[in-house]
């Protein structure tokens, strides 16, 4: 039972980990966080924040699953001790909590191809009413989302290569496709410059604090960086693999999924009359005209086939975020892989009932007092993701230079990449993660703790 199984190949890696990568994260939440703050300034800070920190620490993260060859906390205990360990332990319980939230909106997503494709959403006159009480209503929200745990379920009990492996392999051209072609329709439609303009062209004086905060927290999440994702994942490639160019590959799909989906949505926003800043509902509300105006047959195929895909897209990063604390479960309490799976699988979708019943339907939960009156998704997003993913960003960086050393770190990315040592980029990283990572993610640290208390 306990055998490590392996991905087949370079490719399965890439793919499985960029399937990770791309998901929710890219085509809902990038967009709406985007829109409410500042458009192109935010994307810049994105980008800097993905180049400058998060790649250097995801060559960080896969290497030190490959060496271990475990999981997320037993990497850790493994390469350092078992105080070292928290970190991953720190790692996995954000997992869980993140996939509670994240199977919550996927259940939308899911709820939403088939409301287009089989049922008269397309025929709505106000999405944005539609989205509110969608999303309010317990019935329909509970089936989804259990729907959705159950068959992420079933794809982690198949394990990495049978089930990860082939549902990222065919989904993701098809995500790529769709997206193109949508941002040529919407490109198209009245008024649609305004939309490229506030998307490309950064105001600076649009920057704050909350700017920096949201994008370094988006970075970290659409990258699947931070908790030991891709330790996991990490653990179960070869020694053959070349780290330097299997994480360039994951980082450039994952940043142009985001960036196309805003260069689909904000021409879209802006010929419509939106309001690009209006949250979490931005692309539920915006999508569906883009598809009505396509006609009736068009439309369904187009939008149905659409949210399928976001549904493909979401599920293969489900599957990472199971995976996290099942390979914790199976490599150190030695339990049975199936066991682990279903108990974790129900578990977390209980945990997720809050954030699921805070949109609108519970109302303890719709808008806790001791959080500005937000709701518990809202708060299980910030905590456990935004903050939380810098943060354990900022704990491998120390783990690596203090603990693990830089040499030892070298030679694993070296192991399938002679040419690593001694090169350019094995000096950029180096700088990174010993110095520039630390620093930038401690002041961040120090100003968020300035902010929340003050
Ligand atoms: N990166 C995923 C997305 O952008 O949708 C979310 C995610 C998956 C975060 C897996 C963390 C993780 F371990």
């Amino acid at each position: 039972m306990n055998t490590r199984e392996g991905f087949s190949n370079r490719l399965g890696f890439i793919l499985a980990a960029a399937g990770s990568a791309v998901g929710l994260g890219n085509i809902w939440k990038f967009p709406y966080e985007t829109g409410q703050n500042g458009g192109a300034a935010f994307l810049l800070i994105y980008i800097a924040c993905t180049f400058l920190i998060c790649y250097p620490l995801m060559v960080g993260e896969i290497a030190i699953g490959r060496k271990a060859q475990s999981d997320a906390y037993g990497s850790y205990k493994t390469l350092g001790n078992k105080k070292w360990g928290l970190i991953g332990l720190f790692g996995i319980i954000c997992g869980v909590m993140i996939l509670s939230f994240y199977n919550v909106v996927a259940g939308w997503a899911f709820g939403y191809f088939l409301e287009i494709s089989f049922g008269s959403l397309l025929q709505e006159e106000n999405f944005g009413n539609f989205f509110g009480s969608y999303v309010a209503d317990v019935s329909d929200n509970l089936l989804f989302s259990l729907g959705f745990m159950v068959i992420t379920a079933f794809i982690v009990v198949r394990g990495v290569k049978g089930g990860i492996e082939t549902a990222s392999r065919i989904m993701m051209p098809l995500l790529f496709f769709i997206l193109i072609a949508l941002i040529a329709y919407s490109l198209s439609l009245p008024n649609a410059m305004a939309g490229v303009r506030f998307y490309l062209m950064p105001d600076f004086s649009e920057i704050t604090f909350e700017t920096i905060y949201s994008a370094v927290g988006q970075a970290f999440f659409s990258l699947s960086l931070g908790l030991g994702g891709l330790i996991t994942y990490g653990s179960y490639i070869s020694k053959k693999e070349n780290i330097i160019r299997s994480a360039s590959m994951i980082t450039i799909m994952d940043m142009s999924v985001a960036f196309l989906a805003g260069l689909m949505i904000f021409p879209l926003v802006f010929s419509q009359g939106q309001e690009p800043a209006q949250g979490p509902g931005l692309v539920f509300v915006v999508l569906p005209g883009i598809f009505q105006s396509m006609g009736p047959i068009l439309g369904k195929i187009v939008g149905g086939g659409f949210f399928l895909l976001l549904c493909f897209a979401a599920l293969t990063s489900t599957i990472s975020l199971l995976e996290i604390p099942v390979a914790y479960l199976v490599d150190q309490k030695k339990k049975s892989r199936k066991l682990v799976v279903w108990v974790m699988a129900m578990v977390i979708f209980l945990v997720g009932l809050p954030s699921m019943l805070s949109q609108g339907a519970v109302r303890i939960f719709s808008s806790l007092p001791f959080y500005g009156n937000k709701s518990t998704l809202d708060f299980v997003a910030e905590v456990f993701s935004d903050i939380s993913l810098p943060l354990g960003g900022l704990l491998m960086s120390i783990f690596i230079a203090r603990r693990w050393t830089f040499s030892a770190f070298s030679d694993e990315v070296a192991e399938g990449n002679p040419k690593y040592k001694g090169s350019f980029v094995e000096k950029y990283i180096h700088i990174v993660i010993k110095y520039i990572a630390p620093v930038a993610l401690g002041i961040f640290f120090v100003l968020i703790v300035l902010e929340k208390i003050f």
